[in-house]
């Protein structure tokens, strides 16, 4: 109690002198007093232990673990936690901090909340084929909600990592290939993470990683070297990191991988000259997980004492369970290599979060027992998990139209994912609880009947055990239609899971090809973490249904797309290879000097044993209905400077059922002073249409929509001739053109 004591006369000593600076003006200014008023009463040890952050035993990501952090808390030495939650256990922590500790300052506690923290959703490449940002948003909000009730504060998310490579199994958490569409989610992240208001118990600390680049590394293999020029940098990647920062994201984090060829942890053009200096960013900079220690195996400091410099004269506030802040940042001091102003500098920035989490007015105001009993599984947060994964799966495939499947019909349904509910969460699946959860099969008996759904697992996810087949033929004998689950184990997508090839694992196509020779409708549904190579599933199946992974209420999200019950509306946000030789392949390629349209066979930019094109393009998606395109109207040909053009088109649904359509506007520079994508989307907005119901939508493109880093490294426009196209996917377009004038 005596610590307490002590604490709750600094706190109020806090805010004597804080009413008596009656000129403050704005509540950050308000916050800066109290911290400078925290900060006065700091040892060295105790503003070096803010700077450090451990994780708790409970749940692992990463490759070491600290068994003494609670003593540390108790001496100053640890001012953060990750991986620990429930009410209970951050209430005992936190009460270790405020109470034990001579400044009693309260604790940060993060944890990886990346697509829902009890409540799971689909994993976030397949919330991006929503195309819904409002769906995107709620589902954050729901994330923050529950795990906010769970004593959290802090999540290590969104990943706006943009990513062109399959390989790299971090596909999974992010939000595909396209700059553009990945801003936009990144934002709805971050909005729905911190809300309105980073005090309310609703709401936690957004953390926008990985910064940056990680999302290349060379072969798709992870944690590899990302090389890049700087102009792809600052028109490809870095987009969605600066589009999070402006949502208002408090915290970052830095990545594993080199860029040119100096760690991000360590390297101070990325977070001090772009983060900073170009980006605004005024919140704390984390490590990733070890990731200073590290930067000695990559062989740009001789030891941890090195790094730590490299680090904290980077920009580097907080180290992530590496404890080389902690061993050195005094050494360096006394060492007369950094002086205090720079560790003040971080933990300025790391208080000031807290003070905006409001910890100081209350440390357990996120620990209140009976809010997280009503908040975790609320109904309206499984409905909304429900709504977001219907919402996120995409057809690929609908021969003759056998989907959807009509109630009553017998089905037999193959396969070891049809029977998981492991799987459903896919990887970074938090505290989420697989126990209560029906799987594909629970649903779809439940919905068509015990008797009309036969069940054979004919193989395992992966392997090469065939004894099963045989049942499964037989069972398939017996059904109308055959409905097989395949797809990757949920744990070979996420973090250190790339894959050197990208087909369905084990001998689950061999059962499908089997299951072929029946000479029986036969739907595919897919449950990955990644585009896959699916050229030969697709010559098998008459439908191909893209589930993902698809959280807590995933079984019943894919019974009620199979059956029609919800009309599916999901668009890819990553292309999907004909073969792993074509990556990486993305829709915004460069035309080169030879393109594949040239009339000669030989001498063009093309494989002698492989089409150019993509088996699904970026943006694909079919529905249970058609849609038809008008030509393009324009609202003016020619672009003036302080102009915008209004395109519009309009769509008609021609099929027979209600749905949605994800209408995507793009754009091309046909000459720059560098070379220009061939196409851009600049524009998308996903519509319902009733059967037979025709709607206008419209675009407005601005001269700041067309700007790009032009060949002196200048930001903005050229002048010149575009083309601009309107369509459902990125490759079957409607087509026009106008100029940008100066
Ligand atoms: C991991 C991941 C990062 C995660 C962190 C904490 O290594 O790279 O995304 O947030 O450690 O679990």
């Amino acid at each position: 109690m005596k610590n307490y004591l002590s604490s709750m006369v600094i706190f109020s000593f806090i805010f004597m002198s804080c009413n008596s600076a009656a000129q403050i003006s704005t509540a950050d200014k308000k916050i800066d007093a109290k911290v400078d008023s925290v900060l006065k009463l700091m040892t060295l040890d105790e503003k070096i232990g803010q700077m450090v952050l451990y994780t708790s035993g409970w749940d692992v990501t990463g490759p070491t673990l600290k068994s003494d952090y609670i003593d540390d808390i108790r001496n100053g030495k640890c001012g953060n936690i990750f991986n620990a939650h429930t009410v209970e256990y951050v209430r005992k922590l936190q009460k270790i901090a405020v109470e034990e500790s001579r400044l009693g300052i309260p604790l940060l506690f993060g944890y990886d909340v990346i697509h829902g923290h009890k409540t799971i959703f689909p994993i976030s490449l397949g919330e991006s084929a929503s195309w819904d940002l409002k769906a995107i948003e709620k589902s954050a909000r729901i994330a923050a909600t529950e795990a906010a009730a769970s004593g959290l504060n802090w999540t290590f998310a969104p990943m706006v990592d943009i990513s062109v490579e399959p390989r790299w199994g971090r596909v999974s958490e992010g939000a595909g290939e396209d700059p553009f569409l990945g801003s936009q989610i990144a934002a709805a992240r971050v909005r729905g993470f911190q809300g309105n208001n980073l005090a309310d118990t609703t709401t936690v600390l957004a953390c926008v990683k990985h910064f940056a680049a990680y999302g290349a590394p060379l072969a798709g293999r992870d944690y590899n070297t990302v090389d890049m020029s700087q102009r792809v940098f600052l028109d490809v990647y870095l987009p969605p990191y600066k589009s999070a920062i402006d949502a208002g994201a408090l915290s970052v984090m830095s990545s594993f991988n080199e860029f040119d060829g100096v760690p991000a942890t360590g390297n101070r053009y990325l977070l001090t000259e772009i983060l900073r200096n170009q980006l605004g960013f005024k919140g704390f900079v984390v490590s990733d997980y070890t990731s200073v220690n590290e930067m000695v195996h990559h062989g740009v400091v001789a030891n941890e004492e090195e790094a730590a410099l490299l680090a904290i004269k980077a920009g580097l506030d907080m180290d992530m369970q590496g404890e080389v802040y902690a061993k050195y940042l005094k050494k360096l001091i006394e060492k007369g290599l950094i002086d205090e102003k720079t560790i003040d500098q971080s933990v300025r920035r790391i208080l000031s979060v807290k003070f905006k989490l409001g910890l100081f007015d209350d440390p357990y105001r996120y620990c209140n027992e009976a809010r997280e009993k009503r908040t975790i599984y609320a109904p309206e947060h499984l409905e909304a998990a429900f709504d977001v994964a219907k919402r996120s799966m995409v057809l690929l495939k609908n021969e003759n139209n056998i989907l959807p499947l009509k109630k009553g019909e017998k089905i037999a349904v193959i396969g070891e994912l049809a029977n998981s509910k492991r799987d459903l969460l896919g990887s970074w699946k938090a505290a989420g609880d697989w126990n209560f959860i029906k799987s594909i099969l629970d649903e779809l008996k439940e919905y068509n009947g015990e008797k009309n759904v036969l069940y054979a697992e004919g193989c395992k996810k992966m392997g090469d055990d065939r004894t099963g087949f045989a049942q499964a033929m037989a069972t398939a004998r017996r059904a109308d239609k055959i409905v097989m689950v395949i797809g990757e184990d949920a744990e070979w997508t996420g973090e250190a899971a790339s894959r050197s090839n990208i087909n369905i694992p084990g001998v689950q196509t061999e059962l499908l090809e089997q299951l072929k020779t029946l000479n029986k409708p036969i739907v595919v549904v897919l449950m990955n973490g990644r585009p896959l190579v699916l050229a030969e599933e697709n010559k098998l199946a008459d439908a191909i249904l893209e589930a993902w992974f698809p959280g807590t209420m995933g079984g019943k999200a894919v019974t009620h797309v199979l059956f029609g019950e919800y009309n599916p509306s999901g668009k890819l946000t990553m292309t999907f290879p004909l073969n792993l030789g074509q990556v990486p392949i993305f829709y915004y390629e460069k035309n080169t000097g030879r393109p594949i349209y040239l009339g000669n066979d030989k001498y063009k930019s093309k494989y002698l044993d492989s089409p150019n094109d993509p088996l699904f393009p970026f943006g694909f998606g079919l529905s249970y209905t058609t849609f038809e395109y008008s030509d393009i109207t324009l609202s003016t040909n020619e672009l003036q400077q302080d102009g915008n053009i209004r395109a519009s088109v309009t769509v008609t649904n021609t099929g027979k059922r209600d749905g949605e359509e994800v209408v995507q506007c793009y754009v091309r520079d046909l000459v720059g002073s560098v070379t220009r994508p061939v196409k851009e989307l600049k524009g998308f907005e996903k519509i319902f249409l009733k059967a037979g119901e025709s709607k206008k939508v419209s675009f407005t493109i601005t001269p700041d929509l067309l700007s790009f880093h032009r060949q002196d490294m200048t930001y903005g426009t050229e002048p010149g001739d575009f083309k601009m196209f309107i369509g459902g996917n990125s490759r079957d377009v409607k087509e026009t053109s106008f100029k940008l004038i100066n």
